[in-house]
């Protein structure tokens, strides 16, 4: 079943800084939710504090009706969380569809230690989640790259490897942190179709932090917009892209790194 996703005055503080303003928003079951802003809004901060990467210093984060601010990321996974990074860390050397397995590792059956044994019950879930893995690339236009090396493909791709590694755990709530940075113009629309089959099929609330407003508009239902930490309004994508205080959100940042 898909999560419900709520924030309530989520505030966070690096330091004197503080780098999220009592943020807060709802995010409803089966949604896919765009969370926009420019550089250094805290777009990032905001996903790690759903994560559990980082602990906020004030207010409340609840998936479903479980508590999760401050929980660490290896107890998120149990609620059904899944996230990508903006820079994902593939394990280079090893191919695309090892890379994807390892996302199956909350699922797994006994511990290393029956897996190092290679029991037989292990291997057969192992060649279930192969072949689990292998479907899920398919499904993503990344069937060609199952035996290449992560290092072969391009930062893009990479990301779209990490999707599949996230969807491995059968989350309910997946977090994606510009995914269609670095993806060639050509990948963006299977990107989209992508994304819109996941939510389709596979009942899960997606939350997206994307530059691409292509991409927010052709997916997201609902946007929240930061600015400097705090929300700055919410509604659909284009009630965003028109909105007096979002566009001078943008052009002021563009001046401040014009001057930089
Ligand atoms: N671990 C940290 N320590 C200190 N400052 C941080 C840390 N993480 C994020 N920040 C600061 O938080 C602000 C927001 O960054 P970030 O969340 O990455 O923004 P976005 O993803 O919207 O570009 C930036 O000023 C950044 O320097
Ligand atoms: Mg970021």
């Amino acid at each position: 079943m898909a999560a419900r996703l709520t924030l309530r005055d989520v505030t966070l503080r690096f330091g004197g800084i503080t780098v999220l303003h009592d943020v807060g928003f709802e995010v409803e079951p089966g949604q896919i939710f765009g969370l926009v802003g420019p550089n250094g809004a805290g777009k990032t901060s905001l996903f790690n504090c759903i994560s559990g990467h980082y602990r906020p210093n004030s207010g409340s984060i609840t998936i479903d009706d479980a508590e999760v601010a401050g929980v660490r990321p290896s107890t998120l996974a149990k609620h059904g969380l899944a996230r990508t990074f903006q820079h994902p860390g593939l394990q280079l050397r090893e191919t695309v569809l090892e890379n994807v397995m390892l996302g199956a590792h909350t699922r797994l059956p006994g511990g290393p230690v029956e897996w190092a044994a290679r029991l037989p019950h292990t291997w057969r879930s192992e060649r279930k989640l192969r072949a689990e893995a292998g479907t899920l690339l398919e499904r993503t236009g990344l069937g060609w790259a199952i035996d290449n090396t992560a290092d072969e493909l391009s930062h893009g791709l990479h990301k779209a490897v990490e999707l599949c590694r996230a969807l491995m755990s059968k989350p309910r709530l997946l977090l994606l942190d510009e995914p269609a940075a670095g993806l060639p113009h050509s990948e963006v629309q299977q990107f989209i179709e992508t994304v819109r089959s996941i939510r389709d099929n596979d009942d899960i609330t997606v939350v997206i932090v994307e530059h691409n407003m292509g991409v927010i508009s052709a997916l997201t239902e609902r946007v929240v917009v930061l600015d400097h930490g705090a929300k700055l309004m919410e509604g659909t994508a284009a009630e965003a892209q028109s909105d007096p205080r979002v566009i001078e959100a943008y052009l002021g940042k563009d001046e401040v790194d014009d001057a930089a």
